[in-house]
């Protein structure tokens, strides 16, 4: 929970830093695109349809998916009146950081496909806008490509394999390339269950087939702008950071390879990614308050709670059905972020309310990547910074930590 402090306390701390870049909207997109489900449209417009069911849909029956963005709009907010809110902030520490707002890019595997070197383009977008990039362990683009990106905060999300020798020295890449945070992602031990995907003839890495050769012809623009791209610079969009053996076979995302498997991870591994990582470490997916406490045992500095954006186990809980537990569980020994559903800045209101630190965004900022790369990114970055922005001035909240559970209304059960 928020300790609440006396209003303006972290804000005037924060302004001693020096100055902070923050999201601002792209004027050329700004007419057009005026929320994120605008983007959404953009980006499916723009993509063939396997590419953007991979990016937007949800696994098996897609319960998980659609709880993620009911259960934010059950959650009702209250207006707090007569507050002078004329002075408001987003600004936050994290990890003794400051961000412009209390959100940061979610490590999602498809930027490479929204955009030709997606990733490289949300680390721009993210630096521009001062908040962290996380780039995922299945990005096409690689470490040391990402830290050509001078400016920003890095964060690098890790799938351990198997092969524990091939997932630490990816570890170590990341850190001497100066990536700050790591985010062991706990919710995916086997392959999710995606039928559209097997239906629409979309693997990973991508390749060729009727079906998928039949919808990339009906997205012209896509095959120029993202796919031509790869195939005049080595070819076939590929996984950068998988092993040899594993580029060329169907892995299916995670764990389809047997070097790639990832369902022998454990509370064992964090002592040894402890040795190679001195930065915080995340472990991303905890649903449960025992798996907090064993966090903090083993001396991790936070957890994400997450169903992975709907994507992983289908009817998981959502981020808020179970954030006052795992808030509690952790107290002041561990930062909690969240996500999964965020589309408005009022949802990011909600789950800080809720106790949550910052929250991970994943697909809105890689639907603004399929519509305009970099600036698309940093657009969607702004939409949902002006949108918490009209939330907290409503709720009475001039900074983030004014931000507490008397701005949430629910529903008795
Ligand atoms: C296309 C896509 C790819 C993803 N790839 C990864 C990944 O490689 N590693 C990971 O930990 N999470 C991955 N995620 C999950 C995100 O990190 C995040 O938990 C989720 O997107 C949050 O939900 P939201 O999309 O509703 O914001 C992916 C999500 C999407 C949409």
């Amino acid at each position: 929970m928020n300790a609440p402090t006396a209003p303006g306390a972290t804000e005037t701390a924060l302004r001693r830093n020096a100055p902070w870049p923050s999201p601002k909207p792209v004027p050329a997109l700004a007419g057009r695109y005026l929320n994120i489900e605008d983007l959404r449209l953009g980006a499916k417009r723009r993509m063939p349809r396997g590419v953007f069911e991979f990016i937007d849909r949800g696994s098996e029956d897609e319960a998980t998916l659609r709880d993620n963005r009911a259960g934010f709009q059950r959650i009702k907010l209250r207006n707090k009146v007569l507050v002078d809110v004329s002075t408001r902030s987003q600004e936050i520490e994290l990890f003794g950081k400051p961000m412009s707002m209390p959100l940061a890019i979610a490590p999602t595997g498809a930027a490479g496909l929204a955009w030709y070197e997606g990733e490289l383009e949300l680390a721009r977008a993210a630096a521009r806008s001062g908040v962290p990039f996380t780039l995922a362990t299945p990005s096409l683009t690689a470490i040391e490509r990402i830290a050509t990106v001078e400016e920003g905060r890095k964060w690098f999300q890790l799938y351990m394999w198997r092969d524990r020798e091939l997932s630490h020295a990816l570890v170590r890449r990341a850190r001497d390339a100066g990536f700050e945070t790591l985010i062991l992602t706990g919710d995916t031990p086997v392959p999710p269950i995606r039928e559209y995907n097997r239906r629409n003839g979309f693997n990973s890495p991508f390749t060729f087939n009727p079906t998928i050769v039949a919808d990339v012809a009906t997205s012209p623009g896509w095959m120029w702008r993202v796919l031509r791209p790869y195939l005049l610079n080595g070819g076939m969009p590929k996984q950068a950071h998988y092993p040899n053996d594993a580029k060329g076979a169907q892995v299916r995302m995670v764990g389809g390879a047997e070097t790639l498997r990832g369902d022998n991870l454990s509370w064992d591994d964090i002592a040894r990614l402890r040795d190679i990582w001195k930065g915080p470490i995340l472990v991303k997916g905890v649903h449960q308050p025992d798996d907090v406490e064993r966090g903090i045992r083993e001396g991790v500095d936070g957890v994400v709670i997450s169903n992975h954006g709907g994507r992983n186990l289908d009817t998981a809980v959502t981020s808020l059905d179970v954030l006052p537990e795992i808030v509690a569980a952790a107290g002041d020994k561990l930062v909690v972020i969240a996500d999964s559903g965020v589309r408005r800045g009022g949802d990011i209101l909600k789950l800080l309310a809720l106790g949550a630190k910052a929250v991970l965004s994943g697909r809105p900022t890689l639907y603004g990547t399929a519509v305009a790369g970099e600036d698309g990114a940093a657009h969607a970055l702004a939409l949902l910074k002006r949108e918490l922005d009209t939330a907290m001035a409503y709720t009475g909240c001039r900074e983030v930590a004014d931000i507490s559970p008397r701005v949430l209304w629910r529903e008795a059960r």
